[in-house]
């Protein structure tokens, strides 16, 4: 790797290999770490990592971060006390989708806002609209969540579809917190 290169220390390479190594560790701003890794456009090899770890400390409250995850964007979002709030003051008889779409619980669990973010603080879930694939967008939409601008559909701060034409709420993938930092997905 690096090491034995001898321009290693040439900021652009090793950018690059930062995030290319990272698989994709850590993260940057939300608005540009998407385009930047769709830009890369990551081979085989990375795309079908079975697990990946991201390093969330620099995450502030009220940001997010988009991750790739066996080819699909990943959003993790470190949400506000009003965020968390508002996703657990609906009742889940009123949700359009009204089951939690965690892949670490049964199908038929409840979409709580307790059972998508078990960690109240953190929310991660597949950043892929459950109509016909586009990326949704942060803080957007109708509901403070995301809205996904192809058809118009809007997910409230849990990730949960609220209004639209996306039959269900976006998935939760395996994940689990390897330390307060570290999030470890798959
Ligand atoms: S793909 Fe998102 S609303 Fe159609």
């Amino acid at each position: 790797m690096a090491h034995t290169h001898p321009h290693a220390e040439e900021p652009t390479r090793r950018d690059f290999l930062y995030i290319a190594t990272g698989a994709v560790g850590a993260v940057g701003v939300a608005a540009t770490l998407w385009p930047f890794i769709d830009q890369m456009n990551p081979d085989a090899s990375v795309q079908a990592l079975a697990s990946i770890e991201v390093d969330i400390s620099s995450i502030e409250v009220g940001q997010g971060i988009t991750v790739m995850w066996r080819g699909k964007p990943v959003f993790i979002r470190h949400r506000t006390e009003a965020e968390i709030a508002e996703a657990r003051a609906v009742p889940v008889d009123s949700l359009p989708d009204p089951f939690a779409r965690n892949d670490a619980l049964p199908a038929d669990a409840p979409a709580t806002d307790e059972n998508r973010a078990p960690r109240e603080e953190w929310l991660v879930q597949v950043g892929v609209c459950t109509h016909l694939g586009c990326v949704p967008l942060g803080e957007q939409g109708d509901y403070d969540g995301w809205f996904c601008p192809c058809h118009g559909s809007h997910y409230d701060t849990a990730g949960r579809i609220r209004r639209g034409p996306a039959p269900r709420n976006l998935e939760i993938p395996v994940y689990e917190f390897v330390s307060d930092t570290l999030v470890r997905i798959g």
